[in-house]
C-alpha cells in the first residue's frame, strides 16, 4: 500500500510485521505520532537500529528530551520519583558506568550458577502442575512464574513477602496508558517495599544483590535513591521481558509442530533456537527512549538535538537486508541479534534470560514431546503495545 501503516490497533497487535516490513521498505526513519501530542522517529532497519544504540551521543536521560516530549508525559509514573528512576538505564557515562559496575555483581559465575539451580527446581515443580492439568495455559502456568521467582532471588525478597510481590509485579506489568492510575498506586507500594528490604540489609548484610547495592551505599559508591532505583530496574527488566521471551518461543515452536519435533529430536539446538526466537519474536518490541545530544542523520535523515527516537528491535529481527531467509526460523545461524540491545547499554541479565528460556523450554521437551497449541494461532492475544511484544496466553495439549 501507499500509505503509512498503523502502529496501534486490533491488526497491528495480532501481527506487527507486516507493518514494521513497510517501513524497513518505505521509511525506515520515520516520523510516528504518540499521545499527548508528541511525535518521535521510529528506526526500523537493522544497520540504522545498531547505529543508533552504538551511538554515545544518543543520550538516554530524559532531560535531554525536547519540551515536547518532556509535556506530553510519556514517561512512565514513577519517572519524577528519585527513589526509582535513578537506574543506569536512565543516565549516560560516567554515572551509567558506576551503576551498571555495581549491579553486575547479581551475575558472577557463582551466582548464576545458584539462580540455575533455582530455576530448575521452580520449574520442575511447575511442570508438575502442568501436567496435571485440564487446560495448561504456558504464559500463566510457566514463562510468567518462573521469571519472578528469580527475580525475587535475585533482590533476596523473603518468602512470606513473594506473593503480593508476584501480585504487585502484575500490575506494572503490560499496562496501557490507561492503567496508569494503578500503575502508581502500585509504585508506591514498590517504592516503600524496596525501601523497607533496603533498611533490613542496612542493619543485616546478606549474600545477594541487594546487599551489594546496600555495602555501595555504605561506601559511599552509591547514593540511597540508587540503590532502590537499581533494584526497582531489576524488577522491572528483568521479569516482563523474559515472560515475553520463553512465551514467544514457545509460539515460534509450535506453531509448526516439526519445529517442536525436530528439537525433541536434537536438543543441541535448544540455545540456538532460543536466539532464533529473540531475533524473530524480540520481546521487546522498541528499545527505551533515546535523544540526541547534538544534531545527527540517521538513515539519511536528518534529526535535532532532543527529538525522541525509538529503535524497533522487533523489526531490525526482520530485516532481509542483514538475514538471508528473515522471517524462517534457522536455529544455528547466530546470536548477531539485537534483542537484547547494543552498545553500553547491552542487557545486564542476557545470560540469565538465556538461561531461564532453556530451563523453561527444555524441561517441556523432554516431559511432553507430544506439545501442541490448543487453539489455532489467530485465536491468540497480544499484550496491546508499542513497547513490549508477549502474549497473554498459549493454550496448550499437553499430549499426556
Ligand atoms: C537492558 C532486553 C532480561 C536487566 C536491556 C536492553 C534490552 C534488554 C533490549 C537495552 C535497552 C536499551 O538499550 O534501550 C532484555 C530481554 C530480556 C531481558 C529481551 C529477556 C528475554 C533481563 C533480565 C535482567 C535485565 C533477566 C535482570 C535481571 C537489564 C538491565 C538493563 C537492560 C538492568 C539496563 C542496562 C543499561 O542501561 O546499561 N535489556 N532484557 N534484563 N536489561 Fe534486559
Amino acid at each position: 500500500s501507499v500509505s503509512p501503516p498503523q502502529l496501534h490497533g486490533p491488526e497491528f497487535e495480532s501481527d506487527p510485521h507486516p507493518a514494521y516490513r513497510w517501513l524497513r521498505e518505505h521509511s525506515p526513519v520515520h516520523r510516528v505520532d504518540l499521545p499527548g501530542g508528541a511525535w518521535a522517529w521510529l528506526v526500523t532497519r537493522h544497520a540504522d537500529a545498531r547505529r543508533v544504540l552504538a551511538d554515545p551521543d544518543m543520550l538516554k536521560d530524559p532531560a535531554a528530551g525536547d519540551a515536547a516530549w518532556r509535556a506530553a508525559g510519556l514517561g512512565l509514573p514513577y519517572d519524577h520519583r528519585p527513589s526509582l528512576v535513578r537506574s543506569m538505564v536512565n543516565v549516560d557515562a560516567p554515572d551509567h558506568t558506576r551503576l551498571r559496575r555495581v549491579a553486575g555483581g547479581a551475575f558472577t559465575p557463582r551466582r548464576v550458577r545458584a539462580l540455575k539451580e533455582s530455576a530448575e527446581r521452580v520449574t520442575a515443580d511447575l511442570v508438575d502442575r502442568i501436567a496435571a492439568s485440564d487446560r495448561p495455559d504456558l504464559v500463566r502456568d510457566l514463562a510468567y512464574p518462573l521469571p519472578i521467582a528469580i527475580i525475587c532471588d535475585i533482590l533476596g525478597v523473603p518468602g512470606a513477602d513473594r506473593p503480593e510481590f508476584h501480585r504487585r509485579a502484575a500490575v506494572i506489568d503490560s499496562s496501557s496508558y490507561e492503567e496508569m492510575e494503578a500503575v502508581a498506586a502500585t509504585t508506591d507500594w514498590f517504592d516503600r517495599y524496596l525501601g523497607e528490604l533496603m533498611e533490613a540489609r542496612l542493619a543485616e548484610p546478606s549474600d545477594d544483590l541487594l546487599g551489594d547495592l546496600v555495602e555501595a551505599h555504605r561506601s559511599g559508591e552509591l547514593s540511597r535513591d540508587e540503590v532502590t532505583s537499581t533494584a526497582f530496574l531489576l524488577l522491572v527488566a528483568g521479569h516482563e521481558t523474559t515472560v515475553a521471551l520463553i512465551g514467544n518461543m514457545l509460539f515460534t515452536l509450535l506453531r509448526r509442530p516439526e519445529r517442536w519435533e525436530g528439537l525433541c529430536a536434537d536438543p543441541a539446538l535448544l540455545g540456538p533456537a532460543v536466539e532464533e526466537s529473540l531475533r524473530l519474536e524480540s520481546p521487546l518490541q522498541n528499545a527505551t527512549w533515546r535523544f540526541p545530544g547534538k544534531p545527527t542523520t540517521v538513515g539519511g535523515v536528518a534529526l535535532e538535538a532532543g527529538e525522541p527516537v525509538l529503535v524497533s528491535l522487533l523489526s531490525a529481527g526482520r530485516d532481509p537486508g542483514r538475514y538471508d531467509d528473515a522471517d524462517g526460523f534457522r536455529p544455528g545461524r547466530g546470536d548477531a541479534h539485537l534483542a537484547f540491545g547494543h552498545g553500553a547499554h547491552f542487557c545486564v541479565g542476557a545470560q540469565l534470560a538465556r538461561m531461564e528460556a532453556r530451563v523453561a523450554v527444555g524441561a517441556l521437551l523432554d516431559r511432553f514431546p507430544g506439545l501442541r497449541l490448543a487453539v489455532d494461532e489467530s485465536e491468540l492475544r497480544w499484550w496491546p503495545s508499542m513497547i513490549m511484544h508477549g502474549l497473554f496466553a498459549l493454550p496448550v495439549r499437553t499430549g499426556r
